[in-house]
């Protein structure tokens, strides 16, 4: 294993909430009297768990708490969580932007980071007074500079603005100039939140192939946002923050799954039947639903050769007319629909009782990765009724071992061929001379 580059020890964030202003020289003198007395800090005891949705007590709020983590040399690090998680608070306190409440935190090498719109640019100063300035701040020469500025102008595409003043470019254009000076300017550490929203479509892509450079380049890359396919393609381990909490440190396909599911466990297998609603209408009720292997045993893990099945359990009243239409919706990790299967005939099955729905799907159908299952019932007839729909109601991960096994022979291949399908068609090859 390679030195880790950044260490973070016991560390916490408490913010006040509300007015800033009010009585905080007083609080700080308080809080370092009991420093000084070697007492706790008399806020932190009132500090309350860090749940946007919930109104608390106390002025306090825990941002962050007892986080503790290491990252390598050369790691991608996907950093995933709610609103209000922390983890802009987290890339705050790793870029020096704001300081630790308890804890410390140890970075080897020089850091850029992208944290919100416009951060790091003086507003007043030109795109190219901006770019020397945050060069400067990471310790390089003017000449050095002088040599990446031309691939940072041509990068961000903003070649006319170059001497404009910050201030007067849009968002869009700031994200720009600013990922550009982030990811070519020479930087060990790449620290990147979620900004690149605002781009467009064709700089996004831009940027996720730069940042997959930087990634193969062996520099060290943090990475926020709430886009799970992108985290997926991009970090190979995330860390999930859940009320300021560390709550998860795993590989990227298990963090995201837990980010979906909320930690539920066994989200591959489901029992319906106890829910204080019932998931039921037009005398129909979800019962449970599962993901199996060929044999029927319920597993969270499927070899991307091998085929696997979905379960659905349904009762039936008696007083249904003609007989409902099963049917699976499958979205990828970034809430994509990649298919919903097309309806199956039970008209014939109208009588009460407990029904199986089982849908076979084959292998080296669906590529590697984090799938969700939406389970609905539904009855054709005068139009369409919808009895239930559990959208993700189901969890499977697709394992690829060939590509993974690759992935420890080519150092910095990320092992995952792009696309929610990988289908296996037919292939002709003639050799014509
Ligand atoms: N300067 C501040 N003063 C007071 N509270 C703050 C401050 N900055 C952040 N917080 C609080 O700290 C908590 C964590 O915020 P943070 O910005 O780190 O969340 P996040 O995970 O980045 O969320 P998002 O996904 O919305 O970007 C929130 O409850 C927020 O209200
Ligand atoms: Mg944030």
């Amino acid at each position: 294993m390679s030195q880790s580059v950044i260490q973070v020890d016991k560390l916490s964030k408490l913010y006040r909430l509300g007015e800033v202003s009010t009585g905080t020289i007083s609080h700080d003198l308080n809080r370092w009297w009991h420093r000084v007395r070697g007492r706790d800090d008399p806020y932190a005891m009132v500090g309350q768990v860090n749940d946007r949705s919930r109104k608390g007590e106390s002025d306090y709020a825990w941002a962050l708490q007892d986080i503790n983590f290491k990252v390598a040399q050369g790691e991608a690090l996907g950093i995933i969580g709610r609103n209000g998680a922390g983890k802009s608070t987290l890339l705050k306190i790793l870029s020096r932007v704001t300081a630790p409440t308890s804890g410390s935190i140890k970075v080897k090498g020089r850091i850029a980071s992208l944290l919100e719109v416009g951060t790091g640019f003086h507003p007043e100063l030109t795109g190219r007074e901006n770019i020397f300035l945050n060069g400067a701040i990471l310790g390089m020469r003017r000449h050095e500079i002088r040599q990446k500025l031309d691939e940072i102008v041509d990068f961000s595409g903003c070649a006319a603005y170059l001497d404009t003043p910050v201030k007067r470019y849009s968002s869009g254009m700031t994200v720009r100039l600013a990922f550009a000076v982030a990811a070519f300017l020479d930087a060990e550490i790449l620290v990147i939140d979620e900004v690149l929203a605002v781009g467009d479509g064709e700089f996004q892509k831009k940027c996720l192939g730069k940042m997959t450079d930087v990634a193969d380049s062996g520099r060290t890359l943090l990475f926020v946002s709430h886009n799970m396919g992108l985290i997926s393609s991009l970090c190979k381990r995330v860390i999930l923050l859940e009320e300021g909490r560390l709550s998860l440190d795993a590989p990227a396909s298990e963090g995201v799954m837990s980010y979906y599911t909320h930690g539920r466990s066994t989200p591959y297998k489901a029992d319906f039947s106890n829910r204080q609603r019932p998931l039921s209408g037009h005398g129909a009720t979800l019962l449970a639903g599962a993901v199996e292997d060929l044999s029927g045993v319920a597993v969270a893990e499927i070899d991307i050769r091998s085929g696997f099945q979905v379960r659905m359990r349904y009762r039936l009243e008696t007083d249904t007319r003609t007989g409902p239409f099963p049917n699976f919706h499958v979205t990828d990790s970034a809430g994509n629909y990649v298919f919903v299967t097309a309806p199956l005939n039970t008209r014939l099955l109208t009588g009460s009782g407990v029904y199986d729905a089982v849908c076979h799907i084959p292998g080296y159908l669906l590529n590697d990765g984090t799938y969700f299952i939406g389970l609905a019932l539904t009855f054709m007839e005068k139009g369409v009724k919808v009895a239930f729909f559990e959208k993700d109601a189901l969890c499977v991960n697709i394992i690829d071992p060939i590509h993974a096994t690759l992935d420890s022979d080519r150092n910095g291949y990320s092992g995952h061929v792009p696309g929610p399908i990988r289908p296996r068609l037919d292939w002709c090859v003639s050799q014509l001379s």
